[in-house]
């Protein structure tokens, strides 16, 4: 059991990656603490890793409220007595808008939701790793956070924020006993794109001129073993990477 009595708070883990790192997670032992706002995904999914087995507790998040950011860590703690790891999965896209079609209210709900929520889940936890002497960050960033043109503007800003809050966080804490490490996924497959209601048509074109160079989407379980390495003691030297997970796509 390599996370044996350990806690993960693991935001977006209703679904997707974040629901396919919790379950890595879990079945080597963490106790999981789910936060979603999909209340729905987030009831269906705490009920089913209990009824494998898991010790689970969901909580209902929207990672850009400062509020719910502090119920999710205060009753994470109230259920399972400690937190030791903060997977930060949530994301959404911004309809791949090129520069010139940004439009104002999907800057500020990507910025609020990719960048802020990472910032806000860091700001809370970050306290509670140095007072108990350590505590792991891994973070969802994408080959949109170290390449330039395979998304939309806002996305690829929002993921190379992500990128640099990572590496900012692991030179700051990790003399204090904190790890922050991001994965950066390609194509995996979820249902991410739903969250995408109106592409900018031509964004589209230019972000996706490069997929005949892609050898393949990957599966969340990919995803998932690379987050369940980066949160255990195997990893115990890795500090502040990006970690590309893209099948060789951001190498050409
Ligand atoms: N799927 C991909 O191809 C891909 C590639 C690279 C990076 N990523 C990143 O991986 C992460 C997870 O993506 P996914 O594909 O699993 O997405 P997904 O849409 O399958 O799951 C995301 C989850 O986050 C939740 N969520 C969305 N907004 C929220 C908010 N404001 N507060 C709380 N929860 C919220 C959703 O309800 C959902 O359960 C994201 O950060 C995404 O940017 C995904």
């Amino acid at each position: 059991m390599r996370l044996e009595n350990k806690v993960a708070i693991i935001t977006g883990g209703a679904n997707g990656i974040g629901k396919a790192i919790a379950a890595a997670y879990a079945k080597e032992g963490a106790k999981v603490s789910l936060a979603d706002f999909n209340e729905e995904a987030l009831n269906n999914t705490v009920a089913e890793f209990n009824s494998q087995g898991f010790e689970a507790f969901g909580v209902k998040v929207d990672v850009s409220s400062e509020d719910d950011i502090q119920r999710m860590v205060d009753d994470s703690v109230g259920h399972f007595g400690r937190v030791d790891i903060l997977v930060n999965c949530t994301g959404v896209l911004d309809n791949m808008q090129a520069a010139h079609n940004v439009e104002d209210a999907i800057w500020n709900r990507v910025m609020d939701i990719n960048v802020g929520g990472v910032m806000r889940g860091s700001r809370k936890i970050i306290p509670l790793f140095t007072k108990q002497g350590g505590g792991i960050i891994v973070n969802l960033a994408s080959i949109c956070g170290i390449t330039g043109g395979r998304g939309g503007l806002t996305y690829t800003a929002a993921k190379h924020a992500v990128a640099g809050m990572t590496k900012n966080i692991a030179s700051t804490y990790g003399a204090q006993g904190v790890r922050c490490n991001a994965i950066a996924p390609a194509q995996v497959d979820t249902g991410l794109t739903q969250s995408i209601d109106n592409y900018d048509m031509f964004g589209l074109k230019q972000a996706t001129r490069g997929t005949g160079t892609m050898n393949r989407s990957a599966s969340p379980d990919e995803i998932a073993s690379i987050a369940l390495f980066l949160a255990s003691g195997e990893s115990s030297y890795i500090n502040g990477v990006v970690l590309a997970a893209d099948a060789g796509w951001s190498a050409y």
